[in-house]
């Protein structure tokens, strides 16, 4: 049983059926009613394909292939601080937990202990694809690139530009060093993976606050030099939000307008949280094609507020998921999958808030903003109990809000195994 999400919110279910993906990971057959021995008599000598050569995997009756996660927003570098995060808000948890941790990352062999593991981890989830923050260091971020491309991970690989807020010992010296560190860590990954078949680099200006206008401006030109993907928080927390409006009174007046100004809003922009913007911030969003990471365990666990995602959708914006590890708890995208069920009935229970019902997110649509990937096959069994009767839908639903890295038995990314649970 293969089952993906067709368009947003319908699920499709094929079952008793053979794909049949080539080594680059491009499926080049699906092939209804078809057992194994059909796939073996019939399938392969029709894709020409020889069954030594071939691996074949088979699924069991409560078992089901699906997409991989794509996960849209997570801190490599944050790992350790998994569930840490105390009664801390945004501002003071970045001086308190995340600037101290990410600092001592320069040492490479913890940049490397941390990196190993949180990659072993995400795949363990299903995360086949990972938008990465690693930190201001240029080896270690380099060094995640290499970890991420020997795993065979999927990954957005993301040197972090700051040039201003972090502490004296956590800071790019200029808006020139940071562009200088920037491109050396583009030139590395190039140099790794010239078709950027596996892992690319990402422009990565942490957030407004922590860039200089200068710094922000050339990283806009180098987004726009190079078509490269860009990454950034917004309108996360409303004290945030403040300081921005403080620190670029003449960019717009907006935290959106801020980044149009220096042309950060191109339509392969990663925007994560995306909590508090108006009507007219989104309107700009969409106008620039430029995309959300809803991220909810990290926005209700550092209390940051509740991103109305049916709204965003309903403006056009396309929205993925987005664990932001370690504001967010978990590595897991199945976790945001259920924290985000759970926020948009909050958002549905503000009474303050029109749409009422609608802004329910179905576990077809939550399903739908993870997935679409390589193959990953998860399974009901470790976690879920599954008695027999139930429908596929009721399984799925049952998976989303109980399942867990036991219930991911192998992953494949680009036709390779990358994990498998023993
Ligand atoms: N804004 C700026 N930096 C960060 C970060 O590391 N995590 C989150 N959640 N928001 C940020
Ligand atoms: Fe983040």
């Amino acid at each position: 049983t293969f089952i993906h999400s067709k368009t947003l919110g319908l699920l499709e279910y094929l079952h008793k059926t053979a794909v049949a993906v080539n080594s680059l990971g491009t499926v080049v057959a699906i092939s209804p009613d078809t057992d194994l021995t059909t796939a073996q008599t019939v399938l392969l000598p029709q894709l020409g394909w020889s069954p030594d050569t071939t691996d074949i995997t088979t699924a069991k009756p409560n078992q089901f292939f699906f997409p991989g996660f794509i996960d849209t927003h997570l801190h490599a570098s944050q790992y350790p601080n998994a569930g840490l995060f105390g009664n801390s808000t945004l501002l003071d948890w970045l001086n308190t937990y995340t600037f101290p941790l990410e600092a001592s990352l320069s040492e490479l062999s913890k940049a490397k202990k941390v990196y190993s593991r949180v990659i072993a981890k995400t795949l363990s989830h299903g995360t086949t694809t990972a938008a990465y923050y690693a930190t201001i260091d240029v080896a270690a971020t380099n060094l995640l690139a290499d970890l991420c491309l020997a795993s065979g991970q999927r990954a957005l690989i993301g040197r972090v530009c700051m040039d201003q807020l972090g502490p004296s010992y956590y800071l790019d010296e200029s808006p020139g060093e940071s562009i200088t560190k920037t491109k050396q860590c583009i030139e590395h990954v190039l140099q790794q993976d010239p078709k950027m078949e596996l892992i690319t680099p990402v422009i990565t200006p942490r957030f407004a606050p922590a860039c200089s206008a200068p710094l922000m401006t050339q990283l806009g030109q180098l987004a726009k030099e190079t078509n490269l993907p860009i990454q950034t928080h917004i309108s996360e927390n409303k004290n945030e939000i403040a300081l921005v409006g403080r620190l670029f009174p003449d960019a717009g007046g907006s935290y959106a307008e801020v980044y149009d100004t220096f042309g950060l809003l191109t339509p392969k922009t990663i925007l994560a949280h995306a909590v508090h913007l108006t009507d007219k911030e989104a309107d700009l969003v969409r106008e620039r094609g430029s995309k959300v990471s809803h991220c909810p365990c990290s926005n209700s666990a550092i209390a940051s507020g509740a991103a109305r995602v049916r709204w965003l959708l309903d403006k056009g914006i396309e929205v993925g998921l987005g664990t932001d590890v370690s504001g967010g708890y978990s590595v897991s995208v199945l976790e945001a999958a259920r924290q985000a069920v759970l926020v948009s009935r909050h958002v549905c229970m503000d009474e303050g808030r029109s749409g009422e019902e609608r802004e329910k997110l179905s576990v077809e649509e939550l399903v739908g903003l993870c997935e679409v990937d390589s193959d990953e096959e998860g399974e009901e069994e470790g976690n879920v109990d599954v008695f027999g009767w139930e429908s596929w839908e009721e399984r799925v639903a049952k998976w989303v809000y109980n399942g867990d890295d036991r219930n991911t038995k192998k992953v494949w990314v680009r036709g390779r195994l990358v994990h498998e649970r023993r």
